[in-house]
C-alpha cells in the first residue's frame, strides 16, 4: 500500500509502518495504546519553512505558536528553542508556556469573555494582553496600565473548512467591528496607554492562498483608519494563525512561501498607503500548520463487527480524538502492521464511547483486520490531545516524542484511580445509601 500524500516523516518497511525511522508497533507496544505520538523533527521543520517564508521578507516579522493547538511542554520547548512567541488563550496556557521558558512580551494572551481574575493574570504576567472587547480596557485597567495593548478584530469575514471553524464575519463571537475597534483604540490612548497592536483571527485551515493577502488588506484598511483617526503608530500587527494542511489525498499543500509574499506585498503596501502607523511587527500565529502532521494517534483494534454494515472498533474515539465527531472532520486512518494487505472491506472506523458520533472514520476501505491490530490515525499533531476529554470515564492516553531517533514519554497517560482521588462522597450522603 502507498502511503497517501499528506503522510510527512514516514515510511512502509515490510508491511508497516515507520515514524522518523522507528517501526509503530514497538512503540505502541512499549506505551501501549492510544497514544499520541510526535515526531519532534518535523516541528522544527515546520516551524522553519513557515518563520522564513515571512523572515526573508520582512525583518520584522514573528510567529506566536497557537498553543491551544498543542500545549504539550515537549511541543511548546521545542518551538521556543526555535525562536518562537506563544499565542495563549487562558491563564492555563500562559503558565504552560512559562513553564516552557517563554516569557513577558513573547506572549500574547487573547482571552474571550475574560473574567476580572483572567484579566489580572494576564497583565500580571507581563504577556501582551489582546482584548476581545472595548469595555474590557476599563475592567483591565482596574489591575494596572498596561505599556501595550492590542484589540482583536472581526474584519467582517471569515473562512474555514468547516462551519465550526469560521472565526470571524457576521455569526463569529470573537472581536469588534471597525467602529467599535475606533472606539476602543480611542479610550486607551487616551487612558495613557503608548504602545498599541492590532489583532484578528478569521478562520482556521484554509487552504486557499489568496485568502491570507484579502484578509491582511482588510485589517490594514482598518489599521489604517485608526492610525490616521487618532494619530496611533502600531508596534505590531497580528493576521492570525488559519493556515491550512491537507489531511486528504485531494487537498493541495498551501504554497507558505506564495502565501508569505502575497501577505508581506500587501501588509507593506498599507502601511506605506495610510503613511500613519509606524512601522509595525508582523505577527502571525499558526497552531495547525506547525504541528498538525507531526503527530499521530495510535489505537489498537479491538472488536471487528461484521454484518449489513461493518464496523471496526479501536481504542481511541471521540474522548481521544474529537475532531471527527465535532465537526465531521476527515483524518486518514492507516493500518500500520497491514500496510500491504488489500483493502478489501468497506468498514467504520470507531471508538468504544456511546455515541453515535463516536465515528472516526466513515465507510473507509480497510484490509481485514482482527482484535490486536494497530490503526495510525494522521495529522493528529493539532487539536488531537488537546481537545480529548474523559468522557464515558476513559482515562486520557499518554504522549510520546521522538527525538533523534529515540522515543521519549512526555506524558504519561492518566489512571483511573487519577481522577478518583479527586472525588468524595459528603458523608451525609454515604450515611443515606447504608
Ligand atoms: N490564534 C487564535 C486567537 C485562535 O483562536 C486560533 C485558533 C489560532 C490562532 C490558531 O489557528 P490555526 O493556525 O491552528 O488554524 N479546534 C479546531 C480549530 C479551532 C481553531 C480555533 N482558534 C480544529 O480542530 O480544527
Amino acid at each position: 500500500m502507498l502511503l497517501p500524500k499528506t503522510a510527512a516523516c514516514t515510511e512502509n518497511v515490510n508491511g508497516e509502518l515507520y515514524i522518523d525511522g522507528l517501526a509503530v508497533t514497538g512503540i505502541a507496544k512499549e506505551y501501549g495504546t492510544p497514544l499520541y505520538l510526535y515526531s519532534a523533527n518535523r516541528i522544527r521543520e515546520n516551524y522553519r519553512r513557515m518563520h522564513s517564508a515571512f523572515r526573508r521578507l520582512r525583518k520584522k516579522f514573528r510567529l506566536n505558536f497557537a498553543v491551544k493547538a498543542n500545549s504539550n511542554l515537549t511541543t511548546l520547548s521545542i518551538l521556543r528553542t526555535e525562536g518562537s512567541g506563544a499565542d495563549c488563550s487562558s491563564p492555563a496556557e500562559i503558565m504552560l508556556a512559562k513553564t516552557a521558558g517563554f516569557e513577558g512580551e513573547q506572549i500574547i494572551y487573547s482571552g474571550n469573555y475574560s473574567s476580572d481574575r483572567e484579566l489580572e493574570y494576564g497583565f500580571k504576567s507581563g504577556a501582551i494582553v489582546n482584548l476581545d472587547d472595548g469595555p474590557l480596557l476599563e475592567r483591565l485597567l482596574r489591575f494596572g496600565r498596561p505599556d501595550v495593548v492590542s484589540f482583536r478584530v472581526n474584519p467582517g469575514v471569515g473562512r474555514g473548512k468547516y462551519k465550526g471553524l469560521v472565526t470571524a464575519g457576521p455569526e463569529a463571537k470573537f472581536g469588534m467591528v471597525e467602529e467599535d475597534a475606533v472606539r476602543a483604540y480611542g479610550f486607551a490612548k487616551k487612558s495613557g496607554i503608548g504602545r498599541f497592536g492590532l489583532h484578528m483571527m478569521s478562520g482556521s485551515n484554509v487552504l486557499d492562498p489568496e485568502y491570507f493577502p484579502a484578509i491582511t488588506d482588510r485589517l490594514m484598511a482598518i489599521a489604517g483608519r485608526i492610525s490616521r483617526e487618532l494619530g496611533i503608530e502600531f508596534d505590531f500587527i497580528d493576521i492570525g494563525g488559519g493556515f491550512g494542511v491537507p489531511y486528504q489525498e485531494e487537498e493541495d499543500e498551501l504554497p507558505v512561501e506564495e502565501v508569505a509574499e502575497m501577505v508581506v506585498g500587501r501588509f507593506e503596501d498599507g502601511i506605506a498607503s495610510a503613511g500613519t502607523m509606524g512601522d509595525p511587527q508582523l505577527f502571525i500565529e499558526p497552531g495547525r500548520y506547525i504541528v498538525c502532521d507531526a503527530g499521530f494517534l495510535l489505537a489498537t483494534v479491538t472488536h471487528v463487527k461484521k454484518g449489513e454494515r461493518n464496523f471496526i472498533g479501536c481504542d481511541a474515539g471521540m474522548n481521544t480524538l474529537l475532531r471527527p465527531a465535532l465537526y465531521g472532520a476527515y483524518h486518514e486512518i492507516l493500518p500500520a502492521n497491514r500496510m500491504n494487505d488489500a483493502r478489501e472491506m468497506t468498514a467504520s472506523v470507531t471508538g468504544q464511547i456511546c455515541e453515535n458520533t463516536d465515528m472516526m472514520g466513515k465507510d473507509r476501505k480497510m484490509p481485514e483486520l482482527e482484535p490486536g491490530d494497530l490503526l495510525a490515525f494522521m495529522d493528529c499533531g493539532a487539536y488531537g490531545y488537546s481537545m480529548a476529554s474523559n468522557y464515558n470515564s476513559r482515562p486520557l492516553p499518554a504522549e510520546v516524542f521522538i527525538i533523534d531517533g529515540k522515543t521519549y514519554l512526555a506524558r504519561e497517560s492518566e489512571t483511573v484511580p487519577d481522577f478518583l482521588k479527586r472525588q468524595t462522597v459528603p458523608p451525609v450522603v454515604r450515611k443515606g445509601a447504608e
